[in-house]
């Protein structure tokens, strides 16, 4: 899990599939990575990576050196280095240009169409919509642009995917708000795949897919209805998303509970009452003025929305596990050859479960997302949670950390012999790349 921080909301944000407190006001409780990177061999990234190396270990396979998927091009090189400020593994790698949101028999895809459809019914031809822009982006565009506080836990190198200092993964498609407005843009769905550092549950993949939504007023628009630009996009704003949950959800009963972005102000989650619980289903607000100066606007006010698509697919589509969202299953892709709304997932079957514990002392520089981290980079999709299940310190002040692994294939029953060697080399990555005791 991100490192929890003064004040922050403990939950998660949902709407973005992330249990690290984000773009609210989470603020990073270590030092910035100048200091984190000075030193030893114990700095995260460095002890993460595994890039250039021959194939050591006979469950590692070799990973193409370009990927061209969709149209976008990437080469290894671009995003995977044997540096101490680069984070990326290869499992990452593999997923740039998989474009999940292009597919239109795909869950993800189907769900983008549906939103379009909404924008497209409601605003005939005013939406510019953007799904192909590259997920390389600066620091700059991801965290400056949008106004991220410096000190700000989302920027740290244990939440982020880093190519070098100046680059990321990014980890919003808010990255792309700043410079669409710049070019003119006034109402604009961007959509993409974005990255994060995460822990491991059903629910939690270091790569999904979100959709932004802006949209511009110029005095104009609000000065004859006698509110301020603020109130005037407040409503416009509440008006828009309310109608795009009902297009989804059907009737639903909704709700809105104020909160904070760095980005807008005010700011605000919608939450719609479905199978007896309440269900966050997007963050949204009035973009804050600086962002419009700053690109040219100075004169407007706008609105602006980003939602989480696999956290609606999974409900909308009743699929239980975020991992069937990668699956070339054919008994999963079938499924959704009909690229339509309103079809319920049948799961084709449930394999056994395997548990397996592991125990070590950690250090200062321990966290669970490069734990995770390394546990995905030797079992892949085969793990299905990680959750820590025992936590002390003794007497001398070292601490022991107790984790539980879920090991379960979506697709297959997987053999004793199997697990057994995952969990081997699970054990020893853990230990060689995390600087922690095994007990
Ligand atoms: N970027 C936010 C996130 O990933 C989601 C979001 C919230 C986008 C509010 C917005 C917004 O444009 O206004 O957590």
């Amino acid at each position: 899990m991100a490192v929890m921080a003064i004040a922050v909301v403990a939950q998660s944000t949902g709407v973005v599939l992330s249990k690290s407190p984000l773009f609210r006001n989470g603020i990073r409780s270590f030092p910035p990575f100048s200091v984190r990177f000075s030193s030893s061999a114990s700095t995260v990234s460095s002890t993460l990576h595994s890039a250039g190396k021959p194939c050591r270990h006979k469950w590692r396979t070799a990973v193409a050196s370009l990927v061209e998927r969709g149209g976008v091009q990437i080469a290894r090189d671009d995003v995977v280095r044997d540096e101490p400020t680069n984070n990326i593994p290869d499992t990452i790698f593999t997923k740039i240009g998989m474009q999940l949101h292009r597919r239109n028999q795909h869950p993800i895809g189907i769900l983008k169409n549906a939103i379009y459809d909404y924008f497209d019914t409601n605003y005939a031809n005013k939406f510019d919509k953007f799904d192909d822009l590259s997920p390389i982006v600066s620091v700059k565009e991801n965290f400056d642009d949008v106004l991220v506080p410096p000190d700000h836990v989302s920027r740290s190198y244990n939440d982020t995917y880093y190519i070098d200092p100046q680059t990321v993964l990014r980890c919003h498609t808010s990255a792309h708000q700043a410079e669409l407005l710049s070019k003119g843009y006034k109402h604009f769905l961007v959509t993409g795949d974005v990255y994060r550092r995460d822990s491991i549950d059903s629910t939690h993949y270091p790569v999904f897919h979100q959709m932004e939504g802006v949209r511009v007023f110029r005095p104009i628009d609000w000065e004859s209805s006698g509110k301020d630009g603020t109130t005037y996009a407040a409503e416009d704003l509440k008006k828009c998303l309310e109608g795009l949950a009902r297009h989804l959800f059907g009737a639903v009963e909704m709700r809105w509970i104020d909160t904070y972005f760095p980005f807008t102000d005010p700011s605000f989650e919608l939450e719609i009452y479905f199978k007896e619980k309440w269900l966050e289903v997007l963050g949204c607000g009035v973009t804050e003025q600086e962002i419009l100066n700053r690109s040219g606007n100075a004169d407007d006010v706008a609105w602006a929305f980003g939602l989480g698509l696999e956290r609606l697919a999974m409900v909308l589509f009743d699929i239980p596990d975020i991992r069937l969202f990668w699956s070339s299953d054919e008994r999963f892709t079938s499924q959704f050859s009909g690229g339509q709304l309103g079809m319920k997932f049948k799961p084709f079957s449930k394999y056994p479960p395997c548990y397996k514990d592991m125990s070590f002392w950690i250090s200062e520089s321990f966290t669970e997302n490069n734990l995770c981290e390394v546990i995905r980079g030797v079992a892949g999709d085969l793990v299905e949670e990680v959750t820590l299940i025992d936590n002390f310190t003794n007497k001398k002040g070292m601490t022991s950390h107790c984790y539980r692994i879920t090991y379960r294939s979506m697709e297959r029953s997987l053999t004793d012999e199997e697990i057994n060697d995952l969990q081997w080399n699970v054990r020893e990555q853990v230990e060689s790349k995390l600087n922690v005791v095994l007990r």
